[in-house]
């Protein structure tokens, strides 16, 4: 029987079960979010009114070979789910639908002038305007009122300059750490609240929905992170340590972390030349052991 099919341990589970109504999951390549993304519609799709839409901001990034629709067929056909192709949607047993749309050009979202959607995914958030952003959350509702309406959203790092995707930096500048640009881990999955004006460009944050309670329109936030994007982080911070301080190399604690990060970010040739010389060079030492035992778990997932 094939594994069966759930998120990964840390951020794709913490941004997976997050209570907040707008998710945005940030992290560099290949931490799972767009997989996370896919997943989502699957906590409702019970549900016969239930409906997704998940939005990316050109075509070919729906269609292409190994993207969306692709990695979509692998999950929901065997979860008895029918495509059509022509509408790129999915339809599942109950009735409940999952859609996937485009929307390049910034006037494509008034063809969703008058829909409802109870959950409205988007994949690379930092690639779409905040127009379309702030106009596909006023179409965010469940007429049925059995699903908590809600946005997953998934980001690559932007710079708070970036023409198109500067916004959004700037929207989640509360959990980004200034410096690295990179994602606060104290603060990944802490949830915060915000009202925005309709129209309004000005947004105001809230610690509790109480404090936001009197305002029109405000929707509970949060963002997290992913480990890759950690370990990319750490092991730039470690290369610093090790060629800045020659004598760190022979720091058996140095070595050993930046084995763990080369592990994370899938480079497991240099991992185990780091780990190995762990073991080689201090046995005894608490990092030996702990070396040994990672190049153990790397033999037996056969890396
Ligand atoms: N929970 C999971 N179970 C099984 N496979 C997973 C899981 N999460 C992610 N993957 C696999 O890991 C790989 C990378 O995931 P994904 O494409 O979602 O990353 P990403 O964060 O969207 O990357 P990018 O920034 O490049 O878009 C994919 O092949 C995906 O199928
Ligand atoms: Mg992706």
């Amino acid at each position: 029987m094939p594994d069966p099919i759930r998120p990964q341990r840390g951020p794709q589970e913490t941004a997976l079960t997050s209570p907040a109504d707008v998710v945005i999951f940030g992290g560099a390549a290949g931490g799972g979010k767009t997989f996370s993304l896919l997943l989502k519609p699957l906590q409702f799709v019970d549900i016969p009114t239930f409906s997704a839409v998940i939005f990316r901001r050109e075509s070919p990034e729906i269609t292409n070979p190994g993207s969306l629709w692709d990695e979509s067929s692998r999950l929901y056909l065997d979860l008895g789910a029918s495509p059509n192709r022509q509408l790129l949607e999915w339809r599942f047993p109950s009735g409940a639908r999952v859609k996937f749309a485009h929307m390049q050009y910034e006037d494509d979202k008034l063809a969703w002038k008058s829909s409802q959607i109870p959950l409205v995914g988007f994949d690379q958030l930092e690639s779409f305007t905040a127009g379309q952003f702030w106009y596909m959350l006023s179409r965010n509702r469940d007429p049925s009122g059995r699903v908590r309406s809600h946005v997953f959203g998934t980001c690559n790092p932007v710079p708070a300059d970036d023409a198109v995707g500067g916004w959004l930096r700037e929207l989640i500048s509360w959990w980004i750490d200034p410096g690295t640009g990179l994602a606060l881990e104290a603060r990944a999955g802490a949830v915060r609240w915000l009202a925005r004006a309709q129209d309004g460009d000005a947004v105001e944050w809230y610690d509790s929905a109480a404090a936001a309670a009197d305002i029109p329109l405000f929707k509970g936030w949060t963002s997290a992170d992913t480990a890759v994007e950690r370990a990319r982080a750490a092991l730039a911070a470690f290369d610093g340590v090790l060629k800045d301080y020659p004598g760190a190399r022979k720091s058996p604690d140095a070595l050993l972390k930046a084995g763990y990060c080369q592990y994370e970010l899938k480079r497991y040739a240099a991992a185990r030349a780091s780990l190995e010389r762990v073991t080689g060079d201090f046995a005894g030492t608490q990092a030996a052991q702990d070396a040994a035992q990672r190049l153990g778990r790397m033999a037996t997932e056969g890396h």
